[in-house]
């Protein structure tokens, strides 16, 4: 919700206006929001007697009845609105399909729209809001790891549009953000890991007991999601809850004084210098998650090698990568790669390389002066470090499939654990066809874009869906 300000004067030849906007939004953590018993989000439409609900087609399979008993209990008219599952379902056709979903249903001024779900789902549905009669408030309830602790702590919501990655978008601020970490319990640990790498790089970056805390219960953590399996250990899930709750407050701190982000030095870009290039390589694409992992990986190898961090700190920081499952290197991760990868954010960049880099661990130092032979001369160092980690570097379920992309994946796509998921196995590498026999075209950058590189590139051979309601 936001209030603007403002005053009038008038000049020699016009007037002018100088207006300040207030931004006013809440997050609450609340244990089982669709339990009956919990009462704070049915409060939020007792006065509107209804609501209209958007996620997407998998989170209305797996809580549809729950939260239509939930709004049931509390005498609420329930519409839903299910939108595809994916990236490739991020599109105006998505957002106009909300919005006709919300003509049809009348919304009113000021009534919000709830908005259920990962990423994904909020950056559309949050999208189809700012521009529904200019701005309709809605409700945020996240319910992927991502979503929960990075997507629904910032403003920005969006599609992808001409071959580009959150092109159109807005700053548009919930009413609410419901912080229920229960919604974990069902996600796929694919997922859980995607979330990981980014409290690994908040907190490297930033906040090194939650660093300890990631390095001491790493595997419970991703077993248990997140302490939320049942049966699940009660100290994993104290100390699950105390990580999340510090990253989100680390994010907010770090990123609410920037949240039109005309700020360049960004901690939170740590891990997204060449991944923005690279994620897109591999036939099908990396996960987002593994991506980051391998520049954070890299660039922690390019910070030993300016003794920026220790040792030490270098083989904690890999390792607990390794140990997570996450990717520390790609066989396309190579001299060409962050050759192109670096010409790409330095355009972003403001011209400048901007490196994030932790230093040491728990906090940021950001460096400017690397040449391209420094780059590749590391990136060789690196491939050394790495063939001494588990799987050679390589990550568990790195690759995207039909749950992130919502197309059908081919049963042979997405190799593990057992050997060549990043290739290393694979004299081929892992460039053939997968995507449903999409064949992939070159990554395009955003040059302009002002977000340090993060988020701006979409696979240009990505087929938009047809939309169903
Ligand atoms: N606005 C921002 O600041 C911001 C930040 C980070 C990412 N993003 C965006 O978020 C998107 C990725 O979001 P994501 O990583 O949350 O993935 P997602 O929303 O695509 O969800 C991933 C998969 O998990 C499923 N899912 C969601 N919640 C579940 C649950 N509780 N149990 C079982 N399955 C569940 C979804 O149906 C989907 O198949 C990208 O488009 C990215 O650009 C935005
Ligand atoms: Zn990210």
């Amino acid at each position: 919700m936001s209030d603007l300000n403002a005053t009038i004067q008038k000049t020699h030849n016009g007037f002018a206006v100088t207006g300040y906007e207030k931004l006013d939004y809440n997050f609450a953590f609340i244990n089982g929001i669709f339990s009956p018993s919990n009462t704070q989000l049915a409060d939020c439409y007792k006065k509107w007697g209804r609501v209209l609900i958007v996620l997407d087609m998998n989170m209305k399979k797996l809580y549809g009845n729950e939260i239509q008993k939930y709004f049931d209990a509390h005498n609420l008219a329930v519409s839903f609105h299910a939108m595809p599952v994916g990236e490739t379902a991020k599109t105006m056709e998505s957002l106009l399909d909300i919005c006709n979903s919300m003509t049809n249903f009348g919304i009113i001024r000021k009534e919000p729209v709830l908005v259920v779900g990962g990423g994904l789902v909020t950056d559309v549905a949050g999208f189809a809001c700012a521009c529904y009669r200019r701005s309709t408030n809605f409700i945020r309830v996240p319910t992927t790891l991502i979503g929960l602790i990075d997507a629904s702590v910032s403003i920005k919501v969006a599609v992808n549009y001409g071959n580009y990655k959150n092109r159109l978008g807005a700053y548009h601020a919930p009413l609410w953000t419901f912080l229920d970490f229960n919604f974990l319990k069902t996600l796929p640990t694919a997922q859980v890991r995607n979330g990981f790498a980014e409290i690994i790089k908040i907190s490297s970056c930033a906040d090194l007991k939650t660093f300890n805390s990631l390095d001491k219960y790493c595997e419970q953590l991703i077993e248990t999601r997140f302490g939320r399996i049942d049966g699940a250990n009660e100290e994993v899930r104290r100390i699950a809850d105390e990580i999340c709750y510090d990253a989100i407050f680390e994010m907010l701190k770090l990123e609410t004084p920037n949240l039109h982000e005309l700020m360049l030095d960004r901690v939170i870009a740590y891990g997204h210098t060449w991944s923005p290039f690279h994620e897109l390589q591999p036939s099908p694409p990396l996960r987002h998650g593994h991506a980051i992992s391998i520049d954070m990986a890299y660039t922690a190898t390019l910070a030993l090698d300016r003794s920026m961090l220790s040792n030490e700190e270098h083989a904690r920081l890999l390792n607990l990568f390794s140990r997570a499952g996450l990717s520390i290197d790609h066989q396309l991760y190579d001299n060409a790669a962050i050759e192109k990868g670096t010409a790409a954010i330095l355009k972003t960049r403001d011209g400048s390389l901007r490196l994030a880099v932790p230093s040491p661990l728990g906090s940021c130092e950001f460096v400017n002066e690397f040449t391209v032979q420094d780059l590749q001369r590391v990136l060789k160092v690196h491939k050394k470090y790495a063939a001494g980690f588990a799987r050679r570097g390589d990550g568990i379920e790195a690759y995207v499939d039909a749950s992130d992309t919502g197309l059908p994946t081919p049963a042979s796509s997405n190799k593990s654990a057992s050997g060549h998921s990043n290739g290393h196995n694979n004299g081929n590498g892992v460039t053939s066809g997968h995507l449903n026999g999409v064949k992939r075209a070159a990554p395009v950058q955003d040059a302009h874009g002002a977000n340090g590189g993060i988020d701006d590139l979409v696979n240009e051979a990505m087929p938009v869906q047809k939309v169903q309601a």
